[in-house]
């Protein structure tokens, strides 16, 4: 019967053509995994709860869409609702925060330690407050919080803000100058752009041979550190996969004076180090960085999961 013809000749044609779609696809994939090359391993694992202070080393962490967990999520503002950072207030890196009895604790010298619920206060107040380009809703920390940075930096009217995880991030899409470089669900909290900050040993190795002074890798607050053997690799590669995760490069990081700041001492470098070497041999050409010196990585994640120290780090 014609029917049965027409049909049979159909579901032929359908599996064939899924076959081949299928083996295509694993043909793809078995050319896009010999594409991956070795760089390196996991040298180091960082979170800075708060923007513009000390970070918190980990083993091992998950890589959640908008970072590893507490990563940026809180920030200093000002009374006129500008957030601090270590650009003006160089002392911020002497605020170590640990992650302790569900609680943020943090010390300062000659302050006494001081603690926040991880957990939006309540009938705490909420605030919505520009970050670059792009605003985001956070909550306010309360007094206490706040008069303790106000002492520590003698600065009248400080706050602690808290983003949780339930409101929303702030979007790489909705940012007016890299928002073209993002996808639509890269996002953030208080991070500069993107969820992940990469950065490579090679390049500090590098940097080291041409700097006046020692440059330490926490002088760029990066969140993954990557030992690797070649400098700059990161200009060669979009995609950085470690165990299961994929990390998208979004750009490369344009610094900026806050690298001058000794992260142990909380003092800002008066020869301007690493800045003034890394303009002798690393100037961004894109017009939007403003010739700005590249170090590191801002990268989106693609696909999540757990990493730790150690794990091997591919790259195409
Ligand atoms: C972003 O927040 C600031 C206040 O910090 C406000 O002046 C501005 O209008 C907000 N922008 C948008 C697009 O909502
Ligand atoms: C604190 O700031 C005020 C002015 O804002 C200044 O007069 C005072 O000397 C400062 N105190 C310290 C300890 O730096």
């Amino acid at each position: 019967m014609a029917g049965d013809r027409d049909s049979s000749t159909i579901i032929t044609t359908v599996t064939i053509t899924a076959a081949a779609l299928i083996a295509t696809y694993l043909i793809y994939r078995t050319i896009r995994k010999s594409s991956q090359k070795l760089i390196g391993r996991v040298k180091q694992l960082y979170i800075y709860p708060i923007k513009s202070c000390a970070g918190i080393k980990l083993d091992a962490a998950d890589c959640n869409i908008d970072g590893f967990k507490w990563d940026r999520r809180w920030i200093i503002i000002d009374e006129n609702d500008l957030f601090l950072t270590l650009r003006s207030e160089p002392t911020l890196a002497l605020v170590q925060p640990s992650i302790e009895d569900g609680q943020l604790k943090l010390t300062a010298p000659d302050m006494p330690p001081v603690a926040v619920p991880l957990e939006v206060a309540e009938g705490a107040t909420s605030k919505e407050i520009k970050i670059w380009r792009t605003n985001i809703t956070a909550f306010d920390c309360g007094k206490e919080i706040g008069d303790w940075f106000s002492k520590y930096l003698n600065k009248s009217n400080l706050k602690l803000l808290f983003k949780p995880d339930t409101t929303p991030n702030r979007y790489v899409k909705d940012d007016s100058i890299w928002g073209v470089d993002g996808q639509s669900n890269d996002q953030c909290a208080f991070a500069d752009l993107t969820p992940y900050h990469l950065t490579f040993t090679a390049s500090l190795d590098v940097l080291n041979t041409k700097s006046s002074r020692q440059i330490s890798m926490q002088s760029f607050r990066p969140n993954i550190i990557v030992e690797t053997e070649e400098p700059h690799v990161e200009d060669h590669y979009k995609y950085y996969h470690i165990k299961d995760t994929t990390f998208r490069k979004v750009k490369n990081c344009e610094r900026c004076l806050l690298t001058t700041v000794d992260p142990n001492t909380g003092v800002r470098d008066v020869a301007r180090e690493p800045l003034k070497s890394m303009r002798t041999y690393r100037k961004s050409a894109d017009p939007r960085q403003k010739n700005s010196p590249l170090f590191g990585i801002n990268t989106a994640i693609d696909r999540l999961g757990p990493i730790a120290i150690g794990n091997s780090v591919f790259a195409n």
